[in-house]
């Protein structure tokens, strides 16, 4: 490819220096037979003119006299009469040639001026320089042979064609390396265009100054980074959209799994009951007990389910106003506090004086707390401990709530807020647990603009922080605030 395009130049450049060196010659031809003809013509004339001056009876120059005079003078020499009949001639017989009166130069020269012209000798056939000058009793004539002009012109040419072509060997060289510059330059725009072609879009031109190489590189290079951007971007989508399309899937079989034990465990007994049992007063009671839980639980994980949902949609209207924290943890507290002392797990509120007051929806921090609480109750054994409290961080406060309980390893950690992960299934099943709590806690302290974590250690506990908004401007911007 580099190799046709360097051809294409060079040959454009070649045709063009030849056009000049024919236009050159044309002129240089024409200009020096111009100028070599007028000075001939000069001193021809000059040399006519001395002889005339010299020249007393043309009558009197005998053939001999006029060859010594031809050959001095350069020429062939003839001495014309005023009537026009030639009297001698240094190369011919004076006797058999015309009357030249009517010879342009003669004619001139008869009416008393130097005239001369170009044409071919009726003595001798060839063609010839005239110049004429007048003398007394007629005209002197000095002929010189027009192939002389033409040998002259010839050399002249040969030298300036011989000196122009030189003159172009820089030029030619100069035009080789711009092309070859040129060719290569191409050749690397157009393999990276290629590779652009080819959906290879982090390809990148080596950007060299600011010609309009440079200029065209670094367009290209613009251009293939705004494509590797768009594809990026969409394959960023279309990853994120796969994504969402797991969770869904994932969502769909987790929801229905979790109504399917209970609906099975409901129909199971209400069939063993109606086939007998419910007339069996050692089992009846039993039975009614466990589908009453069932349907409890139900219960349960559809108004989680619908709390999330809300939540997650943001459908769910928040009314944010100025809260005591403590006021908040010490009522969700009373309200778990028969369950916890019926593990005897100790009750403790740890609140830091300085704490402002947070700017949040009540129930919906009761929901988080309660969730938490309710969580530290049931994975803590008898005898443990419960923590919980508030300080101040920056525009926000933090909350804890810490307990003595068995902990989660580390490597559940970073998923422990997705919805219906749990760290050991069958035991959270069996504590009525669907998965659900701490992905609605997540979701709630989200949508106070603050944040969830979590630390904890196997064996010896762990603590769950959320930040809630401490003054107005840190609440989320879309919400509008109530009272
Ligand atoms: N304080 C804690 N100590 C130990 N493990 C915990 C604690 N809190 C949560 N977990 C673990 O995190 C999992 C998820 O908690 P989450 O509250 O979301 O669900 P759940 O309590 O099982 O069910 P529910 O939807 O009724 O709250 C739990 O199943 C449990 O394994
Ligand atoms: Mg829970």
């Amino acid at each position: 490819m580099t190799g046709r395009i360097f051809l294409k130049l060079i040959a454009g450049v070649l045709g063009l220096l030849l056009l000049a060196l024919l236009t050159v010659d044309y002129f240089t031809t024409r200009v020096a037979k111009q100028v070599y003809i007028d000075s001939l013509v000069r001193q021809a004339t000059d040399k006519a003119r001395t002889l005339a001056l010299l020249l007393d009876d043309i009558g009197a120059v005998g053939q001999p006299a006029a060859r010594a005079m031809a050959a001095a003078a350069g020429g062939r020499l003839t001495l014309v009469r005023s009537d026009g009949r030639v009297t001698v001639d240094s190369e011919a017989d004076a006797a058999q040639m015309e009357n030249h009166a009517a010879r342009p130069e003669i004619r001139q020269a008869l009416a008393g001026e130097p005239g001369w012209a170009i044409r071919r000798s009726g003595t001798l056939g060839i063609p010839f320089l005239y110049v004429a000058a007048p003398c007394r009793g007629g005209a002197v004539r000095l002929a010189v042979p027009y192939a002389q002009v033409e040998t002259q012109v010839a050399q002249i040419r040969a030298k300036i064609l011989i000196s122009t072509a030189l003159a172009f060997v820089p030029a030619i060289l100069v035009a080789a390396l711009l092309a070859r510059w040129i060719s290569r330059h191409f050749a690397t725009i157009m393999a990276h265009a290629g590779e652009l072609a080819g959906g290879n879009f982090r390809a990148r031109l080596a950007v060299t100054g600011g010609s309009e190489f440079g200029q065209l590189s670094r367009t290209l290079n613009d251009t293939a980074a705004n494509l590797q951007r768009t594809v990026e971007q969409l394959q960023l989508e279309h990853s994120e959209l796969e994504r969402l399309e797991r969770i869904r899937k994932d969502f769909v079989i987790n929801v229905s799994h979790e109504l399917r034990t209970p609906l099975a465990s409901i129909q199971g007994y209400t069939e063993t009951l109606l086939d007998g049992a419910l007339a069996d007063p050692q089992y009846n009671m039993r039975f009614l007990g466990i589908i009453r839980h069932n349907a409890e639980r139900l219960a349960r994980l559809t108004e989680d389910l619908l709390t999330l949902s809300r939540v997650e949609q943001k459908r769910q209207k928040l009314e944010f106003e100025p809260h005591s924290i403590g006021g908040l943890i010490e009522e969700s507290m009373d309200l778990v506090r028969p369950i916890a002392a019926k593990s005897s797990i100790r009750l403790e509120t740890e609140l830091d004086a300085a704490t402002p007051e947070v700017w949040c929806d009540g129930e919906a921090v009761s929901q988080i707390l309660s969730n938490l609480l309710d969580n530290a109750i049931k994975y803590t054994p008898a005898g443990g401990s419960i923590v919980a409290g508030a300080y101040p961080a920056g525009r926000f406060v933090e909350v804890f709530v810490r307990d003595s309980g068995a902990g989660i390893p580390a490597e559940d950690l970073p998923r422990l807020f997705e919805r219906f992960y749990r760290v050991d299934k069958a035991r959270s099943r069996e504590l009525g647990g669907t998965g659900l709590g701490l992905s609605i806690v997540k979701h709630l302290v989200g949508a106070h603009n603050g944040t969830v974590r979590v630390e904890s250690r196997v064996q010896e506990g762990s603590t769950f922080f959320f930040t809630l908004p401490a003054e107005e401007a840190a609440l989320p911007k879309e919400t509008a605030v109530a009272g």
